[in-house]
């Protein structure tokens, strides 16, 4: 068929998300964000998309050593929190370079009013980020990651809600001036889960320096746990659970009778800070230790996790090329040269 006659119901619904490999993964991002993936990948299985987003953290990354190391650890973090690979496409951006292409392309029909009113960009140059030309392209990279495998679906924290819209916008121009329906509309599927405190607590976040890490090693976890900020209470005196850091962390990686009881000893004045966070640490160990076990089973086995990129890279290349070769037809381009692929 040809692309100037597709229509947007013939898109099955088709999921994509991308981390920045910025830092250790915390349990903001676990529980607002990859717990949501990984719960997708068998809503939709065969077409989720997640990709290590390396190319967006060149914007704020001048460090080849550091970034290397960093997507290998987020692949490590997502492959041990049960991201698998014959369920979801999982890949680096950077083996998928048909993006810049699709990026340069959907720029030049791309509004600059459209990312001049960008709010993570002015926010990141308010905190003293060199404003680059690839910082002020971040949404259009973005677009163009979402574009290239025509994906419908794009969960994200509400701090990418208007990346979305602009990704929304940029497809539509795109159908509009070349009078085509190439590109889906697609739509953000915003997490529902709460904001997950930091041990300051306010919003957990690696920016405010008060994460407490997935993969934290014991004495780190210890630390953290113990250094969570609580109201100053006589020992004895009730305590109020709602809004409390630590209730809240501790219901995170709790049962629900756990969760209860816990309530009820706060209310009754039956428990003081100290226990409580101990008890808080114990239930983190639970938790996360079978995704300990198996990042370090990982971390032995990096062949295997290069080979499930690789995998992951060559289908999302292969959306990627079928699109820009649409793409290219459509506004006047040659096609590619046979055997690009
Ligand atoms: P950070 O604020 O640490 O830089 P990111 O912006 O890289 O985190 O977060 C990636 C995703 O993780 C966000 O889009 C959001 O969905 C989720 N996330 C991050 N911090 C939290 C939090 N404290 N509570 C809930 N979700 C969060
Ligand atoms: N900007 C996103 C974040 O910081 C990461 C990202 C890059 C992304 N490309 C994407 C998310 C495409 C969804 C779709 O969280």
């Amino acid at each position: 068929m040809s692309p100037r006659t597709r229509q947007n119901d013939l898109f099955p619904p088709r999921v994509l998300s991308g981390v920045q490999p910025s830092g250790a993964l915390h349990l903001g991002n676990f529980f607002g964000a990859i717990k949501q993936h990984i719960a997708l990948q068998h809503e939709y299985p065969g077409e989720s998309f997640y990709f290590i987003a390396n190319y967006h953290a060149l914007t704020t990354i001048h460090d080849a050593d550091g970034l290397l190391k960093q997507s290998w650890s987020v692949a490590l973090d997502y492959l041990a929190l049960g991201l698998e690979p014959n369920k979801a496409t999982f890949y680096r951006q950077s083996d998928v370079p048909q993006v810049c292409e699709l990026m340069w392309i959907l720029a030049c029909v791309t509004g600059k009013g459209i990312l001049d009113r960008g709010h993570a960009y002015k926010d990141k140059i308010e905190k003293g980020l060199t404003p680059s030309v690839g910082l002020f392209l971040y949404p259009e990279l973005m677009a163009a990651d979402i574009l290239a495998v025509r994906s419908t679906i794009v969960p994200v924290g509400k701090d990418q809600e208007q990346h979305l819209e602009m990704a929304r916008d940029i497809a539509n121009s795109f159908n509009h001036v070349f009078q085509t329906d190439v590109f889906p509309t697609p739509v953000a599927k915003l997490n529902e889960a709460a904001i997950v405190p930091g041990i300051d607590g306010q919003k957990m976040s690696k920016s405010y320096e008060n994460t407490i890490s997935i993969f934290a090693e014991d004495d780190e976890l210890e630390a953290k746990v113990m250094h969570i900020k609580t109201s100053s209470t006589a020992l004895g005196a009730p305590l109020n659970p709602s809004g409390d850091t630590v209730f809240t962390l501790y219901s995170l990686v709790s049962t629900s009778d756990q969760r209860d009881e816990m309530r009820e000893r706060y209310q009754s004045g039956d428990i003081g800070y100290q226990q409580a966070k101990i008890e808080l640490l114990a239930n983190l160990k639970t938790y996360f230790s079978p995704f300990k076990e198996r990042r370090r089973a990982l971390e032995e086995d990096l062949d295997q996790v290069e080979d499930i990129l690789r995998d992951g890279a060559r289908r999302a290349r292969q959306e990627a090329v079928e699109t820009v070769e649409m793409v290219r037809e459509v506004i006047g381009l040659d096609r590619y040269q046979r055997g690009y692929k």
